[in-house]
């Protein structure tokens, strides 16, 4: 292998369990025996979903099927809608997660830094409201002395994406070759990207779950997540599991059982893995919207930003630096001294940004004020993924283009004092005409209060060693 190239390799039978067979799948959809006679296909869709349907369980065999013959377009659009939705219903057993799991990692190629010269480590989150952690996390990561290679994904559901956040920057690219993400760490410490080639079964999947109402499934979050971070080729993972209104696990014994369910996969591959859960009934932060989350995360660089947003970067950065083996290095310093700055700096550089270039600002914005004094009660994240949604923040087809301007600001986070009169929320868009349908989603997901609401824990638990 040249020197600096990443390692890549097709997943294949090496990746298999020790006495397992080859998908059966593409092969035995398509083949022709020596002789010239087809050989009859081992499954058929039909017969599969009616299974699952049905309360069954899928066998191995049958999974490497289903994620062979979906990849090959083999199994069509519906069928493996239907097949969701059963999947949603029904639910899938631990192993034949962890099968669902491996083809998908299977599906495309992985990558290996291990040669990397430094630890390498990265974390995932659910899906949430206002969390643009890893915008910052990454660069303080980085500048600690680990690597992070990250596969991101676009929004999801009512979530926002990573990707979407960081091309509201302007010329920056998520697609990267391996060769760039290698070059990348070694002279940056982070690079994020888009899956491409990792998984490519997981971004069709993903794609179709967003319009199916199959999203919140735990099996299917887990098998998302981790199929994509195992072939990242990230020598150690930490997750953050959200709970709560605006996350798809709205309790903490639902998250605890995804995380472990991750951290299971995780060790299955060799890939130490631990979890925080983390609250995510209120918005993370004082910013909803692509381009209002990345002005929000270059103030966290800058050494101020939200406290919430600041507490859960330095939080996840230390889990993921001891992971790393790095437990003597502080996190905080680096926000303080700027060091964190100079890698984000470096990172969108590194990916053809240009943050001179000033970040996007929407054509439009209506301000919310307070029609009475008192303290502002607790804010429905939920509610406010719904505004920014419907100012055109995320997406209500695959593919469409998201608003980099679109948004909510919040000016009074719960618990501080509100005066009548004056500005609550921002919205922004480029569509004035989203403003209605934006504002009926904010209303009633806020409220001003005699008495200040009790304050959550950011932090609910921590699951693996
Ligand atoms: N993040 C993912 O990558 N997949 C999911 O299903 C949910 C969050």
């Amino acid at each position: 292998m040249p020197a600096g190239a990443a390692r890549t390799r097709r997943a294949g039978a090496a990746d298999r369990p020790p006495g397992e067979s080859a998908p059966a799948g593409r092969a035995a959809a398509g083949r022709l025996r020596p002789g010239g006679a087809a050989v009859t296909p081992a499954f058929d869709a039909p017969t599969l979903i009616r299974l699952k349907r049905d309360g069954g369980r899928l066998d191995d065999a049958a999974i490497d099927w289903l994620i062979d013959a979906y990849t090959a377009g083999i199994v069509a659009e519906e069928q493996m809608a239907a097949l969701l939705m059963a999947i949603f219903l029904r639910g899938m057993d631990p192993a034949e997660t962890a099968r669902w799991t491996a083809a998908m990692v299977a599906s495309g190629e992985c990558y290996d830094f291990a040669d990397l010269g430094r630890p390498t480590v990265d974390k995932h989150s659910t899906g949430g409201v206002g969390d643009k952690i890893t915008l910052p996390l990454v660069a303080v990561v980085a500048a600690c002395g680990a690597a992070v290679p990250q596969a991101s994904g676009r929004g999801l559901g009512h979530t926002g994406g990573t990707l979407d956040k960081l091309e509201s920057i302007a010329g920056f690219t998520a697609t990267l070759s391996r060769e760039r993400i290698r070059a990348q760490l070694d002279d940056v410490g982070a690079a994020i990207f888009a899956a491409g080639a990792l998984a490519p079964a997981d971004a069709r999947l993903y794609a179709l779950r967003d319009i199916t109402a199959t999203v919140d499934s735990l099996p299917l979050i887990a098998s998302s997540v981790m199929s994509k971070k195992l072939a990242e080729g990230a020598g150690a993972l930490m997750l953050d599991v959200k709970v709560g209104a605006g996350a798809f696990m709205k309790s903490a014994a639902q998250a605890g059982e995804l995380a472990r369910i991750m951290i299971e996969l995780g060790a299955a591959h060799g890939v130490p893995t631990r979890a925080l859960l983390t609250d995510m009934n209120g918005p993370l932060g004082g910013t909803v919207g692509n381009a209002l989350e990345v002005e929000e995360s270059l103030a966290v660089l800058a050494g101020g930003g939200p406290a919430d947003v600041v507490e859960l970067t330095l939080t996840l950065a230390a889990e993921m630096l001891a992971l790393a083996g790095l437990d003597g290095v502080d996190p905080a310093a680096t926000l303080r001294d700027g060091t964190a700055m100079d890698r984000f700096a470096a990172l969108i550089a590194a990916q053809d940004g240009d943050l001179t270039a000033g970040l996007p600002v929407a054509a439009c914005s209506e301000t919310v004020t307070a029609s009475r004094g008192g303290t502002m009660g607790d804010i429905d994240a939920m509610a406010v993924a719904m505004t920014a949604w419907r100012l055109g923040a995320g997406r209500s087809r695959p593919g469409e283009p998201v608003q980099a301007g679109a948004g909510v600001r919040i000016h009074r986070r719960p618990g501080e004092p509100v005066t009548a009169g004056e500005p609550l929320f921002t919205l922004y868009t480029d569509t004035p005409a989203r403003f209605g349908p934006a504002l009926a989603e904010l209303d009633g997901g806020y409220a001003v209060v005699t008495e200040a609401p009790a304050t959550r824990p950011l932090v609910i638990e921590r699951i693996g060693r």
